[in-house]
């Protein structure tokens, strides 16, 4: 072994030789990918991250002495997943060229081997694409990372950090680390706790993002920040959410949300064009991305994170629905009648219409079953149900439950607003807005999969970016019928909306942002409030008391009354952007170690118990969960 590493460097990995190195003598170092014994000579496909060599270890390849049949014996205890290195000479394969590998017009001919260490047979094999169950890959996590798809995937990560770090380096930003360790301060996510050893009863947490840091750094003058850094959320994880994520996190003084824009969309064009190689300029030539306002993303897709691979917008019904009385539909007539007599009121729907229309085109691609099979999808959501109605040539409705009840009118005023034709389905939620909105928004999705407008999975060669712009900056907490911030406390309203703070809270509209790609929320971020007499306005609509306000947030109040400049920013969700550039179907394909739906790391075993005495160090004394 001390020959090689010590004295034999690798002159090569194995992604690297080419015909044009024929004759060239080569040290390969690497892992066994495949053995094959030919009686006279043994084929060993060696592996390392670069590529793939093919090795011949012939006893009688002239010219090296007796060295080429020591590595041919010792070559025939070889098994898959050892670690090797080897001494050879570079030869044509002649006719028996591979055109799959880069490597495949050569093979090196072995003169020397050392076995650096051997490997047990691995639980499942290291190749492209394997069946092997997501729980036993995850086990053994640093064996599916060997797999050519996930040191691919890992690599574009890397490019990206590379270029985000140019990026913003050569725009005069800065790379300034913040506490992960921090107070606990509530609103957003749930934040994971660090009890303290020092202080007992006293808690950390750990930090959902870097927000207040990076406000604090404006107003200490850094002008231009960004980082590459770890949040963390103890939220219900999904496909594509981790408790432990990574976000390129950004913030500026003296911009607006146009300036935001501008950086943030530079730095998309830059990484598709260097990572991907595709010149987002052909999708977008002004290279800028498009708008669209918060309520109207709503109002047409059911939610802020619209997908505009294709159309199939919502349609809502309710003032129609409430003109007509409910037009002879029980369940509408209820909702209509609730408006009219003041229960609920006009500006603030509580209960909604809203309806989905499948051109005649396509929806001949649904089958009666698979129709039937969308009650099932959307019950799974907590509807009651989906209403549905095929249009006939005279605007009647057939197939459909509201067939019989509807009346004429109102029938062709839903007709006329769908803009239905002869064929097509329309598909009706109605109930309590969050429940519609969610249900409708999901069934867009399921039926643009189910009508092939978009893929099962990946982005299907299309880049749908979008800003949604102007978002309320309360929402309306239907439960406990106040307002509540709609994402923090310290977003900028419209200056115009400033009046309205206190007479209609709702109406008020703020500089947040959302940045979205074919439908996934890849960034968010604000214009901040800086003007301590606006922010006591804000604090005032939603109900926090002036000492409430300084317990929970008194030192960015502070810093505020200390020559804070106008500033903003906005943080892109790096593992999501990885996932939908690299087309990974999942955010635990992007990242190197990820926990599973439920939290847990299952090669490491974590989260485990911690010994009494630990916990005893800490104070803390564990209630066991009752069974
Ligand atoms: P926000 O909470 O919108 O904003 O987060 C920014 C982006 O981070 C990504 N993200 C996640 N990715 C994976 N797993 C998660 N659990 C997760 N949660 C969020 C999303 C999201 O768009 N401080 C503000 C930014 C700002 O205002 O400047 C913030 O964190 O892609």
């Amino acid at each position: 072994m001390a020959r090689f590493i010590d004295e034999l460097k690798r002159t090569h990995h194995c992604g690297e030789l080419r015909a044009s190195d024929e004759g060239a003598t080569a040290v390969l170092f690497g892992w066994v990918c495949s053995y094959r014994d030919h009686g006279g000579c043994v084929f060993i496909d060696l592996r390392d991250r670069e590529g793939i060599t093919q090795l011949v270890f012939d006893p009688e390849l002239a010219g090296h002495g007796d060295q080429p049949r020591a590595a041919h014996d010792g070559a025939r205890a070889l098994r898959n997943e050892w670690v090797i290195g080897i001494r050879g000479v570079v030869k044509s394969r002649g006719a028996n060229k591979n055109p799959k590998l880069p490597t495949g017009d050569i093979e090196v001919h072995a003169v020397e081997l050392s076995v650096f260490n051997k490997s047990e047979t691995p639980p499942f094999e290291i190749a492209d694409s394997i069946d092997t169950g997501e729980e036993k890959r995850l086990e053994y996590r640093y064996l599916d990372l060997r797999r050519a798809p996930l040191q691919k995937t890992l690599r574009v990560r890397h490019r990206i950090n590379q270029v985000t770090r140019n990026y913003f380096d050569a725009k005069g930003f800065l790379e300034l680390e913040t506490p992960v360790m921090v107070k606990y301060t509530p609103g957003g996510a749930r934040n994971f706790l660090v009890p303290s050893r020092l202080h007992a009863g006293k808690f950390y947490a750990l930090a959902e993002s870097p927000q207040l840091f990076k406000q604090l750094y404006m107003v200490a003058g850094f002008d231009k920040y960004f980082q590459l850094v770890k949040c963390f959320r103890d939220e219900d994880l999904r496909l594509d959410r981790q408790p432990e994520f990574t976000q390129i996190d950004v913030e500026m003084s003296f911009v607006n949300q146009d300036d935001v824009f501008r950086v943030m969309e530079g730095l998309v064009f830059r990484i598709w064009s260097e990572v991907l190689g595709v010149d987002l300029k052909t999708l977008y030539p002004s290279g800028r991305f498009p708008r669209m306002p918060f309520a109207e993303s709503m109002d047409k897709y059911g939610n802020d994170k619209p997908d505009l691979r294709f159309a199939l917008p919502h349609v809502d019904l309710t003032d129609a629905v409430i003109e007509h009385g409910g037009g002879g539909v029980s369940f509408w007539k209820s909702i209509a009648d609730k408006f009219t007599s003041g229960e609920y009121r006009r500006d603030l729907p509580q209960e909604i219409v809203k309806a989905l229309r499948v051109p005649a085109e396509i929806a001949g691609k649904l089958s009666r079953a698979e129709i039937d099979k969308l009650e099932d999808f959307v019950k799974g959501m907590g509807a009651k149900g989906l209403a549905r109605a095929k249009v006939d040539a005279e605007g009647n409705w057939v197939q459909s439950p509201l067939a019989k009840m509807i009346g004429p009118e109102l029938r062709a005023a839903i007709n006329a607003r769908v803009e239905a034709k002869d064929g097509d389905f329309i598909f009706f939620q109605f109930g309590r807005e969050s429940v519609v909105q969610t249900v409708m928004a999901n069934l867009r999705i399921h039926l643009a999969k189910k009508l092939g407008l978009i893929p099962e999975s990946g982005h299907g060669g299309l880049w749908n970016f979008l800003w949604v712009v102007d978002p309320p900056l309360f929402e309306y907490d239907e439960d406990r019928k106040t307002w509540a911030a709609a994402h923090h406390a310290f977003t900028r309203p419209h200056d115009d909306c400033v009046d309205l703070l206190e007479t209609d809270p709702g109406k008020v509209l703020c500089w947040r942002y959302d940045l979205v790609l074919n439908g996934f929320e890849i960034g968010g971020g604000s214009i901040r409030l800086h003007d301590p007499a606006v922010q006591a306005k804000v604090f005032r609509a939603l109900g926090i008391s002036d000492d409430d306000a300084r317990s929970k947030f008194g030192f960015l109040l502070d810093a505020l009354k200390y020559g804070a400049p106008p500033h903003g920013g906005i943080a892109v969700g790096m593992d999501r952007l990885t996932m939908l550039l690299s087309g990974a179907e999942s955010i635990r394909d992007v990242i190197p170690f990820p926990k599973t739906q439920r939290g847990t790391d299952l090669m490491t075993d974590a989260p485990n118990p911690v010994s009494p005495a630990q916990l005893a160090e800490l104070k803390i004394r564990v209630v066991e969960p009752q069974s």
